[in-house]
């Protein structure tokens, strides 16, 4: 059976951990392939809210298997907090899987990823601090610490002398390494159970015909080669990497689900050309509830970019694309959509701007569509949606060529609409 990737195609924040926790229902295996605890899913589940920042949202279903993937990086005592979380609500963590091959994301990495955030000021990228770029700064340099490290408290005591000994020179308070390996050894037998080799895991599973889906953190534009560099993460959200970041080879992949708001949203620094001006952005802001899960922040509002949409259906090769948070916008009366952008030397374009200048001014040419002013709290298909509704959708499925096949029309869980037509995700 092939495997699905789902993934943000815009700045993150699209509302993924709803549209996996769907498919979830219908899949034996989730594996996160890149990110680490920058990453935020909320879960609205019988009124229950779940926020998770490391475990794959498959964990809520009994018998799932949840991999974390070599691609990612780990701040293990984030994770055993988000185990131990899940347990005193009486959810069973047994059927995660950690990659040995993942990185991990020790003190120094946060302290580091503060410092250089303060150091650069005005020019800060706005990172989660969570130490995210140190640790994959790290791994590229050949001098990562992995979760298969935990494994040998020998091993991980020499790498943490090794890697202390240039670390300290960069740190306010310097770590001690044997301070340090004795408090990481509490962490690492209470992580030791979930160490597997995960790419072997996923192989067997698509081999005996499971159902694996892949799930990105972030989103498109915060990607490392292909987003709004410097003002990205330091990984690959792109769909290309989920199968470098799990171990598979990128023919088991077959569908590639893109998830997009209705709008759009960016938390952190950087150009953003649809980004709203004046008090319709607040109001944005509170209707979609556009705070980070994992920081707290406000998040910059804007309206949909179908350029920046575009780009996205193409660097991530996209079958489909879930349109979520489409009830918010029954509020406005007009909804303009970015067609193209118009850059400094007066041309107009619909491609996205490859170089950061042209980017950075792009201004947004808007196409304004009718608002529908009713609330979609009732409805349970397309056909029920208005007919403004209804357009907004058409209007951007042949913008991008790619068929939207669900659409979010609320918080909680059920309020999602599956196009017909689309293909059936779950086997229940
Ligand atoms: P980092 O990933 O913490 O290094 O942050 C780099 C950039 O990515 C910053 O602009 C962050 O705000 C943004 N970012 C990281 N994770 C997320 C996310 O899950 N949602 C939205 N933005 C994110």
């Amino acid at each position: 059976m092939p495997a699905t990737v789902i993934v943000g195609a815009q700045w993150g924040d699209e509302g993924k951990g709803k549209i996996v926790d769907l498919l979830a229902q219908g899949s034996d295996v989730v594996c996160r392939y890149q990110g680490g605890p920058n990453a935020g899913h909320t879960i609205v589940r019988d009124g229950e809210t779940f926020a998770l920042h490391h475990v794959p949202s498959g964990i809520l279903y009994p018998g799932k298997v949840c991999v974390i993937g070599a691609g990612c990086v780990v701040d293990p005592a984030l994770l055993v907090r988000e185990l131990d979380g899940l347990e005193s609500r009486g959810i069973a963590t047994d059927g995660l899987r950690v990659s040995g091959n993942a990185h991990l994301i020790m003190p120094w990495h946060v302290a580091i990823d503060s410092a250089s955030e303060r150091r650069l000021g005005k020019l800060q990228i706005g990172t989660t601090r969570r130490g995210i770029g140190p640790a994959y700064a790290d791994k590229a340099a050949r001098l990562g610490i992995r979760v298969q490290d935990i494994l040998d408290p020998k091993i991980l005591r020499q790498k943490f002398e090794t890697a202390l000994a240039e670390k300290n020179a960069l740190l306010d308070e310097p770590l001690e390494p044997g301070d340090l390996a004795d408090r990481m050894e509490e962490c690492a037998v209470r992580l030791r159970p979930y160490v597997a080799d995960t790419s072997l895991l996923v192989d067997r599973a698509l081999r005996e015909g499971k159902q694996v889906l892949l799930e990105g953190a972030q989103g498109t534009l915060l990607d490392l080669d292909h987003g709004t560099y410097p003002f990205v993460t330091s990984s690959n959200p792109t769909a290309g990497a989920a199968a470098t970041g799990v171990g598979i080879g990128p023919t088991r992949i077959e569908r590639v689900l893109g998830v997009a708001k209705a709008y759009v949203t960016r938390v952190g620094e950087g150009p953003f050309p649809t980004e709203i001006e004046g008090p319709d952005q607040d109001r944005v802001r509170e209707l979609g509830h556009e705070y980070g899960t994992t920081t707290g922040r406000e998040r910059r509002c804007g309206w949909l970019d179908l350029v920046g949409l575009r780009f996205a259906a193409r660097v991530n090769g996209m079958t489909l694309l879930a349109l979520t948070k489409l009830d918010v916008l029954s509020a406005f009366d007009e909804l303009p959509v970015c067609v193209r952008y118009r850059l400094p030397d007066g041309s107009e374009t619909d491609e996205f701007p490859a170089h950061q200048s042209d980017f950075h001014h792009a201004r947004p040419v808007y196409e304004t569509l009718p608002g529908w002013r009713e609330p979609l709290d009732d409805v349970l298909e397309v056909d029920g949606l208005p007919d403004a509704a209804r357009r907004y959708i058409e209007f951007v499925e042949e913008a991008l060529d790619v068929p939207v096949c669900m659409i979010g029309t609320g918080a909680e869980r059920e309020r999602v609409v599956t196009a017909p037509g689309q293909p059936a995700y779950s086997r229940s």
